[in-house]
């Protein structure tokens, strides 16, 4: 042989690596990152965008649609409400889900390079209720996503990624038994997917560590500890002993908060207005700075407009017009200086208002200052978290206030009634998640065998969980009490 034909080989198998590494890298372009809108249904209401539309959390959040498929069929023991096994995959996670629907509301579904499940807004945001046992559910976009077990979802998917049955050869075998990949993306799932998705879900561990403590109670259905989220993720901060899981809160008609008359948002009154709250949330969905930052901020002013201009629910049981108006009066007597004033909208000193104290302390003006820091980093601009020490609670704005029980920013008190009561009568033990309506008291059932086989149960004696304070109104007659209840469904 000689040296000429040597080199023509050379340079022969030279270019065909090259073809083959270029089709190579395409094809996994193609079947790893090409990124495809999303269906257009997903976008023909402004609703449906809330529920189902993909904010952008697939890249780094995401869960490889297959995978999510077959975790249910792989580890159904793990679906379990307070401890006990559900049947029926992520419906046991409570969370809403509409008829026909193949996702819960709040779960988006986009491909980049191949299907992916990630959540948005909605899984926290959108509600249900339902006015009697056998009636079907109302879904209500922007009110608080009271069913949700949001602690149970985290650790569900850590708790499947720890499992020794989390490995390709099972897996595949599921999934082989439900959709007909082709070699690639069979070859794709098993060495690249597979692997890659259970290595993402153990980090998460160390992340989520407090979720595990045995020490602090579960959050139980429609509650999430959103500032310990924002600290340890956001600003990784190292894990302290504060607790302080929160009611989900309602997310209609935000133009009410304006900035400059003081207004502050979340229940502490940590952040300076709605769009740096959208923004930090987007950002934790997210897991990571955004990869097309002008999308992102495109979807940050969307849903700001969006949720802006969303009217409260009206009440959707016949109201007594003549009671509601001598309920008026006692509502501007006591209830007025705090929650149509000046002061509406704003935080109040604790000692005021005297509830439990543990979600304040779970944040702090050094988070604030950190988590400022590192949004900045990504170059996006915010008004941000409030730099200041927290002193207490947010007066509530109280439109829509029906909808949002169980009360209280822990939702230790499970009806509006309930709250019309001293701390010391009102529910010590109650269960929370199950969404058939008690208009006779304003909130949900939250005792019985129903609401006991479906919700979490809260033991207001448990760390955070604590029903004290405002005892406003607690004084009044009971006759003042059932017409001040009615003035409050007309909210
Ligand atoms: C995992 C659940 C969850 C998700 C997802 C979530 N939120 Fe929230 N959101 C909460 C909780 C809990 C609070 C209250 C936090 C606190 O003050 O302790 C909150 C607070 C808010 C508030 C402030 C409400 C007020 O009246 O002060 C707004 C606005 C909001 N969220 C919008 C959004 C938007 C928009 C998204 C999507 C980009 C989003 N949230 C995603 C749980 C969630
Ligand atoms: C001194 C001020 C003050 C007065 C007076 C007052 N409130 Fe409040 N209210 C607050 C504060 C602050 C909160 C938030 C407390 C918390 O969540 O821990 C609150 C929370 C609430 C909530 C819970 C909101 C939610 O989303 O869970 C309801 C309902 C409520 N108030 C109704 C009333 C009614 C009815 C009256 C009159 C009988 C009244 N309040 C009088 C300050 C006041």
């Amino acid at each position: 042989m000689s040296t000429c034909n040597c080199k023509t080989w050379l340079k022969l198998t030279g270019a065909a690596l090259a073809v083959i590494g270029v089709i190579g890298a395409m094809i996994g372009y193609d079947r790893g990152f090409r990124e495809y809108p999303q269906p257009d249904w997903v976008t023909t209401t402004p609703e449906m965008r809330f529920k189902y539309g993909s904010i952008g959390a697939e890249f780094d959040a995401g869960i490889p649609y297959w995978i999510f498929y077959v975790l249910p069929r792989v580890f159904p023991e793990k679906f379990t409400q307070d401890g006990k096994v559900v049947p029926g995959g992520y419906a046991a996670l409570g969370v809403p889900w509409e008829m026909g629907r193949e996702l819960p509301v709040g779960f988006t579904k986009k491909t980049i390079g191949f299907p992916r499940v990630a959540n948005n807004c909605a899984v926290c945001h959108t509600t249900t209720y339902r006015t009697s046992p056998d009636s079907n559910p109302v879904f209500v976009v922007g009110g608080p996503a009271h069913t949700t077990n949001v602690q149970g979802f985290f650790r569900l998917l850590i708790d499947c990624a720890k499992d020794p049955r989390f490995n390709a050869d099972i897996l595949m075998a599921e999934i082989n038994r439900v959709t007909a990949l082709d070699w690639i993306d069979k070859a794709l799932y098993r060495f690249f997917v597979i692997p890659i998705t259970r290595q993402r879900l153990l980090e998460r561990e160390a992340q989520f560590a407090w979720i595990y403590r045995k020490d602090f109670p579960d959050w139980g259905r429609g509650r999430d500890d959103a500032m310990n989220l924002t600290k340890y993720f956001m600003i990784k901060a190292p894990m302290d002993d504060t607790f302080g899981p929160t009611d989900m809160p309602s997310v209609w008609n935000l133009k009410k908060y304006v900035w400059d008359k003081g207004h502050r948002m979340n229940y502490a009154g940590d952040s300076h207005d709605a769009t740096s709250v959208i923004m930090d949330s987007a950002l934790g969905l997210l897991g990571a700075p955004p990869k097309h930052k002008e999308d992102f901020v495109g979807q940050v002013k969307w849903l700001h407009d969006y949720l802006s201009e969303l009217p409260p629910p009206k009440y959707p049981f016949p109201i007594n017009e003549a009671k509601a108006a001598t309920g008026k009066p006692l509502f501007d007597a006591h209830c007025a200086s705090c929650h149509r004033s000046e002061k509406t909208g704003t935080p109040l000193p604790l000692a005021e208002v005297g509830t439990d104290r543990g979600r304040l302390d779970s944040w702090n003006k050094g988070a604030a200052v950190k988590a400022n820091q590192v949004v900045k980093e990504m170059g996006l601009q915010r008004r941000g978290l409030v730099e200041e020490d927290l002193k207490g609670y947010v007066a509530a704005f109280l439109d829509g206030i029906w909808l949002k029980a169980p009360y209280l920013h822990n939702g230790s008190v499970p009806t509006l009634r309930d709250l019309l009561e001293p701390a010391a009568k009102r529910p010590k033990v109650f269960w929370r998640g199950y969404d058939v309506y008690d208009p006779v008291k304003v909130g949900f059932v939250s005792d019985g065998p129903e609401a006991q086989r479906v919700g979490t149960r809260l033991d207001t004696g448990s760390k955070a969980g604590g029903n004290q304070g405002h005892e406003f109104g607690t004084g009044l007659t009971a006759v003042e009490k059932e017409a001040l209840l009615e003035y409050l469904k007309t909210l």
